[in-house]
């Protein structure tokens, strides 16, 4: 169970998140909605310690990530994955390089491991073929499929996505949606997901969480959320 207790985050005196309160189920996919510039991607930076809240605790499994030292945040960043909002694939690197990358970071495995893994990760997206590529020859769609095998090739316990399917047509978003999925029940993780996409969140939540305003709007189970008539809550439906 992810705890957040009482977190705030402000920039430059704007207070974007307010005295949050949420809990977030292992194992099951969680999707975080709301209109754009809400506070969103600040909510999966905090829960991955990539920014730290003036207050508040977040809290995996009983340890506050806000206290770990560098060597256990070192040892927290292993058992995570992002996929973040645009790819972010480093455009001098080749495919290979890319997914290797987390490997070559924080682990240390032989060459021939990291060849191994490398290559069952871009299967798991159904991509073959494409190890010497850069990112510049591949189309949107396998950018992201890159991405994703990036952030799933050191298996990781948690996951989190930030706007997987923004900027893809409809079938391409439905392909990664279909392999979200996929890796969520063959890795047995937690997935957090932020979007905007309606499909997403109807076929992907087990738990939906709405940001409004500052505070957390709506947190509750797919089905609450569907048979809520909420006027805020029919927006994303
Ligand atoms: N590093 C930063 N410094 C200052 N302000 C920031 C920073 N990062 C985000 N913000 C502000 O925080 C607010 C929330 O940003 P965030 O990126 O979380 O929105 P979002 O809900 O993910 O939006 P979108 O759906 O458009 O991605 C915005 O007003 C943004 O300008
Ligand atoms: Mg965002």
């Amino acid at each position: 169970m992810i705890k957040i207790n009482g977190v705030s985050k402000s920039f430059n005196g704007q207070t974007i998140l307010d005295n949050i309160n949420l809990n977030i189920k292992d194992k099951k996919i969680t999707v975080i909605i709301g209109k754009s510039g809400v506070g969103k991607s600040i909510l999966l930076k905090l829960l991955n310690k990539l920014i730290v809240a003036e207050e508040g605790s977040i809290e995996y499994n009983g340890t506050n990530l806000f206290d770990l030292n560098l060597r256990d945040l070192i040892e927290f960043r292993k058992k995570t994955g992002i996929l973040f909002q645009g790819g972010a694939l480093f455009d001098s690197m080749n495919v290979f390089q890319n997914v290797a990358f987390p490997l070559v970071e924080h682990f240390k495995f032989s060459e021939e491991t990291i060849h191994q893994k490398v290559v069952e990760a871009l299967k798991m997206v159904d991509l073959e073929n494409v190890l010497e590529k850069m990112p510049s020859e591949l189309s949107g769609g396998m950018k992201k499929r890159v991405a994703l095998a990036r952030s799933i090739v050191h298996k990781p316990e948690y996951l989190f996505y930030d706007e997987p399917t923004t900027g893809l047509d409809p079938i391409t978003a439905a392909n990664i949606i279909k392999l979200i999925k996929n890796i969520h029940n063959e890795m047995n993780i937690t997935s957090i997901i932020v979007t905007h996409d309606r499909d997403c969140v109807s076929i992907l939540a087990d738990d939906i969480i709405m940001v409004y305003n500052k505070k957390i709007y709506f947190s509750g189970s797919c089905t609450d959320f569907v048979e809520s008539d909420d006027i805020m809550l029919k927006l994303f439906k």
